[in-house]
Parts: C-alpha cells; structure tokens; sequence
C-alpha cells in the first residue's frame, strides 16, 4: 500500500500533460496523456494514438503499459490521466482492467472525486488470481 501523501501528484500531473501534447487524435481531437510512478520509482507516460479504423486506436493507458514492459516492468504504484485542458480524466473500464493488470497492490490512482484506489474504481476485478485458481 502507499501513502497518498507520499507522491508527487503535481509532477505525475504535469508528466501525463507533457505526454498529452504527443497525442496522435485526427478523429476524435481528444488529446489525452497518462503518467505513473512504476514501483521503482520512474515514471511511465502515453499518450492516446488514433486510427482510420476508429475501433483500433490505442489508447493512452494502452502506451503507458506498453512504456512500463518496455523499460523495466515492475508494477504502477500511482496513476493520472489528463484531457487537452490537462484536466483530470477518469480511465474507461477497458483500461482500467489495463492497469488492473499491472497495479501494485493499493495502487493509487487521481480521480475526478479524488484519490481512489485501484480496487475501488474497479472493484471485484477479474485478473490473474481467477485464471490461477481455475487451473488449480
Ligand atoms: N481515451 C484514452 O486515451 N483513455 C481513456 O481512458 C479514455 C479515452 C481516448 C480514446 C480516444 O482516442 C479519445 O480518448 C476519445 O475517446
């Protein structure tokens, strides 16, 4: 578990901004740019990258992911998303169960109703545990 006040949400804020301004959005023009400290302490960013087949676009959480397997893996500790304004922006629910994946256990995360866990924004979540119990 980590304390809140032990991150720096101000820089997580301003790195899901900087990754925001790469945003590919021809389509949509719905920039949007995500951040989190991996559990080594590094931060992780993307942006969200458009297609002409709409339905394949990836979006940011998708590049952060992929970001964090690529330069290290570890697990996400703590976790914001920002809109072109650099306004907070929930992830939808097929990146939260991205980051479910991923996620430190009580991993954190900057909400528009304020700091909430992974765990309370998608609660009962299916992961690896039930795969590993089935196959028990
Ligand atoms: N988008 C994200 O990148 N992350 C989210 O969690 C919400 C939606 C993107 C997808 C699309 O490129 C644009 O925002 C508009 O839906």
């Amino acid at each position: 578990m980590t304390d809140a006040d032990s991150i720096d949400w101000g820089r997580l804020r301003d790195a899901a901004s900087a990754a925001m301004s790469n945003a590919y959005v021809p389509y949509s023009k719905f920039p949007v740019g995500a951040a989190a400290y991996a559990s080594d302490g590094r931060i992780v960013t993307g942006c969200n990258v458009e297609n002409a087949s709409y339905g394949v676009g990836l979006c940011a959480e998708c590049g952060l992911v992929s970001n964090l397997a690529m330069t290290g893996g570890g697990q996400l500790v703590a976790f914001a998303c920002v809109n072109g304004n650099g306004e907070t922006l929930m992830p939808c629910g097929r990146c939260r169960q991205l980051l479910f994946e991923h996620s430190a256990p009580g991993m954190l995360l900057d909400t528009v109703s304020g700091i909430r866990t992974i765990d309370e924004v998608l609660p009962d979540a299916f992961g690896p545990r039930q795969l590993d119990e089935f196959s028990r």
